[in-house]
């Protein structure tokens, strides 16, 4: 386990000696833990000479890039890009869920790589934790945060001030460096976002009851008093249901509440029936196009966590 304050001064050393006296570092901020303790790591050892560029993809959680802006508005460098419809556009028709995540990551490098132009940054901080490496190296699936920027960006180095750690040590040193609860305590997010809880085409209503629905997920699992390491819901097809008077054809969302140490293995969570019910009521009642909805009980492995 990760001694923070060990950890802490020399992450800080390091990043000071990899970008030197001077030259501008960039740095891709979500809004998770990893990349929110590389932010705050970086903005000790070198304050505005890191640039943390957030990339409003449009698969990013429910109040995502207002958090951002609320949590690292007070860094002067602190790009907000709304690239919504161009994630939109670049995912239309495409259904394949590692095509996805291609198109995802060489869409979000393009905006980055312009971002790195425009402020003319010789070093590159990435928030890669150490199971990304493993899963990536190990051919599982590509994670869109790891590899391809190198090759198209020619950076002086590339800095990972987090690649040995687990994800609850990142979030040790999140608690250490006083980063918000929200940010320490966050649940994981994928790099593609929620076009992994989307079965096939994204489309901007699928996205809609994704992210509505992750949001009620994570309030109630909360409310009931679950503390799972990630919750999600997933929009995995469609059924019949009836509202009002009317037969509809709409969404089924499927609900997933798991434990696990990293990620690598996890265990479906055995929510109470009154927690689940109010997650059904919450999301067909506020979401006019969800018909019904559904709880994951398997476990990963033979199930990932993510739907695709
Ligand atoms: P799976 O679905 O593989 O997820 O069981 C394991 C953990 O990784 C996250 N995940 C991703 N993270 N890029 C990421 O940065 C990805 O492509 C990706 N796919 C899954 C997932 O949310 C879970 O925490």
């Amino acid at each position: 386990m990760v001694e923070p304050e060990e950890f802490v001064p020399e992450a800080i050393e390091e990043i000071k000696q990899q970008m030197g006296a001077e030259g501008r570092a960039v740095m891709a901020l979500s809004g998770g833990v990893d990349s929110s303790v590389c932010a705050a790591l970086a903005y000790e050892a070198v304050g505005e000479r890191v640039v943390p560029v957030y990339v409003d993809t449009g698969l990013m959680r429910k109040g995502e890039t207002a958090a951002v802006e609320e949590a690292f508005g007070t860094m002067e460098s602190l790009r907000v890009v709304d690239a919504r419809q161009r994630f939109l556009d670049a995912l239309d028709d495409v259904v394949d869920p590692e095509e996805k995540r291609k198109v995802i990551g060489e869409e979000f490098m393009r905006v980055f790589e312009q971002e790195a132009r425009d402020a003319d940054a010789r070093y590159c901080i990435q928030g890669t934790i150490y199971p990304d490496r493993i899963e990536s190296e190990g051919g599982i699936k590509s994670h869109h945060n790891v590899g391809g920027l190198p090759d198209v960006l020619d950076f002086d180095e590339i800095i990972e001030p987090v690649r040995e750690l687990y994800k609850d040590e990142v979030r040790e040193v999140a608690r250490y460096l006083d980063l918000p609860e929200e940010i320490s305590e966050r649940m994981p997010f994928p790099g593609p976002g929620l076009a992994v809880r989307v079965i096939g085409e994204v489309t901007e209503d699928k996205l809609h009851a994704a992210r509505e629905a992750t949001a009620i997920v994570e309030e109630e699992l909360e409310e009931g008093g679950y503390d799972p390491w990630q919750a999600l819901a997933a929009v995995v097809g469609k059924g019949t249901g009836v509202k009002g008077d009317n037969r509809v054809h709409g969404w089924i969302v499927a609900v997933r509440a798991v434990e696990s140490r990293d990620g690598m293995t996890a265990q479906a969570i055995d929510v109470d029936w009154q927690t689940l019910q109010s997650i059904q009521s919450r999301v067909t009642g506020t979401l006019p196009d969800v018909a019904r909805v559904v709880y994951d009980v398997t476990h990963k492995p033979p199930a990932t966590i993510e739907y695709e």
